[in-house]
């Protein structure tokens, strides 16, 4: 049965539906050498060799919310908090430029005290000076917010979803729940930003059928981007002592993310990396096409622990990049040239 659904999405990917999904990640493992060779095979059909380098810098990791997964919560008195000067927002985003990084992703926790204005003037400041693409991962702002912070240059907005499981999104996100965090998807969409969502493999409560839903539910918002990691528990969470995500159907679902959505840029991401030595490489041998160094000013690398054993605490900013080029090289793929933004072509077409 996998061998009939991987031969339907590897002629036509709009053949591929929820069952057909769910199949795929019911795969044994022989089945799986397959479902991952697929994947390979469409990411090089349709994205061809070059992998995309995003700099992220983490700017804060001060928190309003209360996700019962992680570990920047606002209820976690353990962590020492920080914020970046704008100056040094810019220092960083300047150097990690320099190293060629043609993306500066900027990520914090929701932290109301970067106000609109401040983050649209810090935006504005990376797109005068630098020829870089900016991507913001600052989660839920205003409507009003959000046009103000595109205006300023932003080009791309991640927000996942984190889990398409409504009951399981208002228990692990409390104070919040999925319909709102689907509507300011769709605000973000009509913007004009290219749209990134994503979720956690295997969070406590998760089921297989819950996992095939959040897949098609990046279809359902034809997002540009996805980012899908293991969920990794931290011991000062309410989920510590829950295992991890597993490695093998982490890398099934990113598998089945790029048959499902042959042209979305999907990053071998940093959870990957952390609960495996070999998780990155992993990734970009299933259908990953874009690598996320940390260029975040290494003095505050360690306070950026939102699951533990987080890759990259002690490497600089010139070694991230570096590493992520011998990996990508290592592969016989190529760094991408200009900005790898989103494909204009319609999915499907
Ligand atoms: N394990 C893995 N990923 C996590 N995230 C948050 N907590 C964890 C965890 N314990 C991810 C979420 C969020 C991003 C900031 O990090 O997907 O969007
Ligand atoms: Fe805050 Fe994001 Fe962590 Fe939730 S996942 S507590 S919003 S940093």
């Amino acid at each position: 049965e996998v061998a009939a659904v991987l031969s339907g999405a590897l002629t036509d990917s709009s053949t591929l539906s929820r069952d057909g999904v769910l199949t795929l990640l019911q795969a044994g493992p022989a089945e799986t050498q397959a479902l991952f060779a697929a994947a390979d095979l469409v990411r090089g059909r349709n994205l061809g060799g070059e992998v995309h380098l995003r700099g992220i810098i983490e700017f804060s990791n001060c928190c309003v919310n209360n996700c019962r997964y992680c570990g920047l919560r606002r209820d976690n008195g353990k962590v020492a908090r920080y914020r970046l000067e704008p100056a040094e927002i810019l220092a960083a985003a300047r150097e990690a430029a320099a190293l060629g990084v043609q993306t500066i992703v900027l990520q914090s926790g929701e932290d109301p005290c970067y106000t609109a204005d401040m983050l649209a003037g810090i935006i504005q400041r990376l797109k005068e000076e630098l020829a870089v693409a900016v991507t913001l991962s600052v989660g839920d702002r205003s409507k009003d917010d959000y046009r103000l912070l595109r205006r300023a240059g932003a080009d791309r907005y991640l927000l996942k979803h984190e889990t398409a499981a409504p009951g399981l999104f208002a228990r692990l996100r409390p104070g919040t729940t999925l319909t709102g965090r689907l509507k300011h998807l769709h605000w973000l969409k009509e913007l004009g930003y290219q749209v990134g969502s994503g979720n956690m493999v295997g969070l406590p409560g998760q089921t297989l059928s819950i996992l095939a839903e959040d897949i098609m539910l990046l279809k359902e918002l034809g997002v540009e981007m996805a980012g899908i990691g293991p969920f990794i528990p931290h011991p000062d969470t309410p989920l510590a002592g829950h295992p991890a995500g597993d490695l093998d159907l982490t890398l099934k679902a990113l598998a089945v993310t790029r048959l499902l959505l042959p042209q979305t840029h999907l990053p071998a991401t940093t959870a990957l990396g952390s609960i495996h030595p070999d998780g990155r490489r992993r990734g970009l041998l299933c259908g990953a096409n874009v690598i996320m160094p940390n260029v975040t000013p290494l003095a505050y690398r360690a306070r950026y622990q939102i699951y533990p054993g987080k890759t990259g605490l002690h490497t600089p900013p010139l070694e991230s990049v570096n590493a992520a080029k011998t990996l990508i090289q290592s592969l016989d793929r190529q760094v991408g040239a200009g900005y790898g933004h989103a494909c204009a072509v319609k999915p499907g077409t």
